[in-house]
């Protein structure tokens, strides 16, 4: 049977340039006519998925399922041999990854914004993943865009829509069409790398005195935690909350971090609960917080990198390297420096981790925009760090039978051993574009010109005192493949190793985000009291400084930042 081919004309549309992760941009804008069909057919115009299988999922935000049909349409058109569907759309970023890998697919259509609110008034995405289940290196995603620019048609296959409700095999024109159950796969993934034999005999021993919460916030990963906590690990079903995903995030902000998972603390604190944990809306964020104790991302991936050959089974062979984003702490590092293991300093952005961990380099990494992961696959992955943290919490446990270690014992013992950075960062959410390019260029003034060097600072309150040692714009060379990224943030650094950096955010859908990321470092002699002080206080003196020095107020007109992390 032969299947005709419809080929529709079309004509481009301006800014179809996917960002760090994948193209976003308002509902509405993907509903234009042909808009969604433009950037789909421009992907299969810069991969050649001719004969191949690729993979459809998403966090099952509005739009989904239709776009799901969009591609369904186009692929079988352009000669896709099989799409692996995730049933009703949905398959976080992480099991994506996973189904891609496991399914040796060519590669696979993410449809998500992550942790942007969704519904028809908000945020949708496309994202393109390669074969080794992470996102395309900029090479492809610029072909798309100049894909983009010069389109005058796209090809469809006329069929029935497939049902996304049914799981099973089906056709689609040409095209063979697996519906798969979206959380299977996942937990499978799960249970070979942690030991859930003594995540589950902890919780159970101890279900009185440690109780668990995890927040799905209506994204995507409420199935994936009942199956996991619920089903596997035997908790309560009240241990999840917000676990049904919806395509509104039930007009939230799935983005688990204090502000936005405000909900998660509350109740954390008010119900008395040692462990809890949110995840973003695709599932590949993580928040760890236990009661009075808030992990901030950078202390959790030096604390898994810490534990993990001993405690998690995935590991027992060996650490290959750790790495950080730029801006994430360097907290890491100093396990890193422990352990003989090479620290990688990227760019932000989860490709760049991607590059080290298929060359065998790297094993755990971590960004301080709550992303923490593996080399288990090439997206970073909430519920992977939320199962790591109980794999070694259980695993303390049964090291220290007398004492029952919860998260907070956990950071003290950590900070008393190696020190602690305190960390934290200012976003100025959605400031005029033109504000932040005078910040911007304000600072490379002085990088240029070395006009900061040497100069000392006092903090008014804190009476502390801060003298520029470098500023330095952060360029990145991959050492796998030799491409270089340029201008990846601004750098202050301090004669007492503090720092501060400045960043344009690349995942705002309006106007600019500004983002400062302000780090200082308390050895461990300095004592508990400090060490295990608070991170406002521990950064008072340095963000009055850093303020000071950017003009940042001056020149984005706003007093305050919209989200502290
Ligand atoms: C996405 C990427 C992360 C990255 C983050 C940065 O979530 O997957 O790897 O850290 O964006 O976002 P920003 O808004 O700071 O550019
Ligand atoms: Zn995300």
């Amino acid at each position: 049977m032969s299947f005709p081919v419809k080929e529709i004309k079309t004509t481009p549309y301006d800014g179809q340039k996917p960002g760090t992760s994948g193209l976003r941009k308002r509902v509405k804008v993907f509903q234009q006519e042909h808009y969604t069909e433009n950037f789909v057919q421009a992907i299969f115009d810069s991969v050649d998925a001719k004969d191949q299988t690729l993979v459809i999922g998403g966090d099952g935000r509005y739009f989904s399922p239709e776009t799901v049909q969009t591609i369904l349409k186009i692929g079988s058109a352009n000669g896709v041999a099989k799409f692996i569907v995730g049933h009703n759309a949905i398959l976080s970023t992480p099991a994506a990854s996973n189904i891609i890998r496991k399914y040796k697919a060519y590669g696979g259509i993410l449809l998500t914004a992550s942790h942007n609110p969704g519904g028809p008034n908000n945020d949708f995405g496309i994202k393109y993943n390669m074969s080794n289940g992470g996102p395309a290196p900029e090479e492809v995603t610029n072909k798309i865009y100049a894909k983009t620019k010069s389109i005058s048609s796209y090809k469809v296959i006329e069929s029935d829509p497939v049902d996304l409700s049914k799981i099973g095999s089906f056709t689609y024109g040409p095209t063979k069409v697996d519906i798969i159950d979206s959380v299977k796969d996942y937990v499978e993934l799960l249970e070979s790398i942690f030991d859930f034999d003594l995540i589950q005999s902890f919780l159970l021993t101890n279900s009185d005195n440690f109780k668990v919460l995890f927040d799905g916030m209506h994204g995507v990963t409420g199935p994936y935690g009942r199956a996991i906590f619920v089903d596997k690990l035997g908790l309560p079903p009240s241990s999840v909350q917000n676990a049904v995903p919806l395509p509104d995030f039930g007009g939230g902000h799935p983005d688990p971090n204090l502000t936005y998972a405000h909900e998660l603390v509350e109740n954390v604190e008010s119900r008395n609960i040692q462990f809890g944990a949110a995840s973003d809306g695709d599932g590949d964020r993580n928040m760890i917080y236990g009661k009075g104790a808030f992990v901030t991302p950078s202390d959790s991936v030096a604390i898994i990198a810490d534990w993990a050959e001993e405690a998690i089974p995935y590991f027992k062979n060996g650490v290959k390297g750790l790495a950080r984003s730029m801006p994430t702490s360097k907290q890491i590092e100093y396990v890193a420096k422990k352990k003989g293991l090479t620290c990688y300093e990227v760019p932000t952005g989860w490709k760049f981790f991607g590059n080290l961990m298929d060359a065998g380099k790297l094993s755990i990494c971590g960004e301080e925009s709550f992303g923490t992961g593996s080399d288990h696959i090439r997206e970073k992955d909430g519920v992977w760090a939320v199962v790591a943290w109980l794999n070694i919490i259980a695993f303390a446990n049964k090291k220290s039978p007398n004492q029952l270690v919860g998260i907070k014992e956990l950071l003290q013992k950590h900070y008393a051993l190696y020190g602690r950075s305190f960390f934290s960062r200012y976003d100025y959410e959605e400031v005029s574009s033109e504000g932040a390019q005078k910040l911007v260029d304000n600072i490379n003034e002085h990088i240029t010109k070395d006009s900061l060097l040497k100069t000392t600072h006092e903090s008014k309150s804190t009476g502390q005192s801060f003298t520029v040692s470098e500023t330095v714009n952060f360029d990145y060379t991959d050492p796998v493949d030799g491409s270089v990224s340029k201008n990846q943030g601004q750098i202050i650094r301090f004669s007492d190793g503090s720092r501060v950096v400045f960043r344009l955010s690349g995942t705002g859908s309006q106007g600019a985000t500004v983002r400062m990321y302000v780090e200082r470092y308390v050895a461990p002699e300095k004592g508990a009291a400090v060490l295990n002080g608070d991170t406002a206080e521990g950064l008072k003196g340095l963000i009055e400084v850093a303020l000071e020095i950017s003009k940042l107020k001056e020149f984005l007109g706003r007093e305050k930042p919209t989200v502290i992390t």
